[in-house]
């Protein structure tokens, strides 16, 4: 697939990375078009390409948002309502504030998550939200945590997630293990477990573990 990942952070580049390994067409989006880390990241990988936001999006059939959520309605603002429209925008993102210090808040937007108020805000895109309940290095290598632990998915168009669970199964996740919660109002409980799992990075020291579910009666 033409895939647009929105952000060179380490999260930006780690889905990159891992979606040109598996073959996609991958362009790697930045505010600028000479962004050091895009053009680093670009030159690593063969055939893959960078630019601004805009410019990636374009050709995309798919979109992630690996900014910060604080300015990722201007990222995708900068990417263009346009360039957007029918596209799926896979939503990876935490609205986190730090601007107090460490732990962040958790910003919610008069009561939305943040994925509803990109849903919101660009009512072209098919937005997803998924893989924003784990540390990056787990979303591409779900094998370096045992157990079955889950990734969830949430969103209103059920094409649109399935395209996106296509894609986790390419990055090593089991379907059993992709947890769909239902449409987007879902991403209210996953951006809402972001003080649990920072907690749990504390207690734990790392941030190699993720969230398993167990149901009674099933394996
Ligand atoms: N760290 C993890 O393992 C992890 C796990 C789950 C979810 N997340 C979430 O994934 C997202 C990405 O995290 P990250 O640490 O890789 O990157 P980040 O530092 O949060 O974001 C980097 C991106 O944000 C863009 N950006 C910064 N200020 C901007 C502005 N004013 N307007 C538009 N774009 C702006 C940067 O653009 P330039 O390229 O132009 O600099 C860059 O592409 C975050 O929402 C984070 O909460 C992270």
């Amino acid at each position: 697939m033409r895939i647009a990942v929105l952000g060179t952070g380490e999260v930006g580049r780690r889905l990159a990375t891992a979606f040109a390994g598996l073959g996609h067409q991958v362009g790697l989006g930045s505010r600028t078009a000479d962004n050091a880390e895009a053009v680093k990241w670009a030159e690593e990988h063969p055939g893959a390409a960078h630019g601004t936001f805009a410019d990636v999006t374009e050709d995309a059939e798919v979109v992630v948002n690996a900014t910060g959520g604080l300015v990722s309605l201007a990222a995708l603002t900068a990417a263009g309502a346009d360039g957007l429209r029918g596209k799926v925008v896979v939503d990876v993102s935490n609205p986190l504030d730090f601007s107090e210090g460490f732990p962040p808040k958790v910003v919610t937007f008069d009561g939305l998550s943040l994925a509803e108020r990109i849903q919101a805000e660009f009512p072209g895109a098919r937005v997803v939200k998924t893989l924003n309940t784990m540390t990056n290095t787990v979303m591409v290598e779900p094998g370096r945590v045992p157990g079955d632990h889950v990734v969830f998915v949430g969103g209103d168009d059920e094409a649109a997630k399935a395209v996106v669970t296509g894609l986790l199964g390419g990055l090593g996740w089991p379907a059993a293990r992709i947890v769909d919660l239902g449409d987007l109002t879902s991403a209210r409980a996953t951006e809402q477990l972001m003080p649990l799992w920072l907690r749990l990075y504390g207690a734990l020291g790392t941030g190699d573990f993720n969230f398993a579910v167990c149901v009674s009666g099933r394996s």
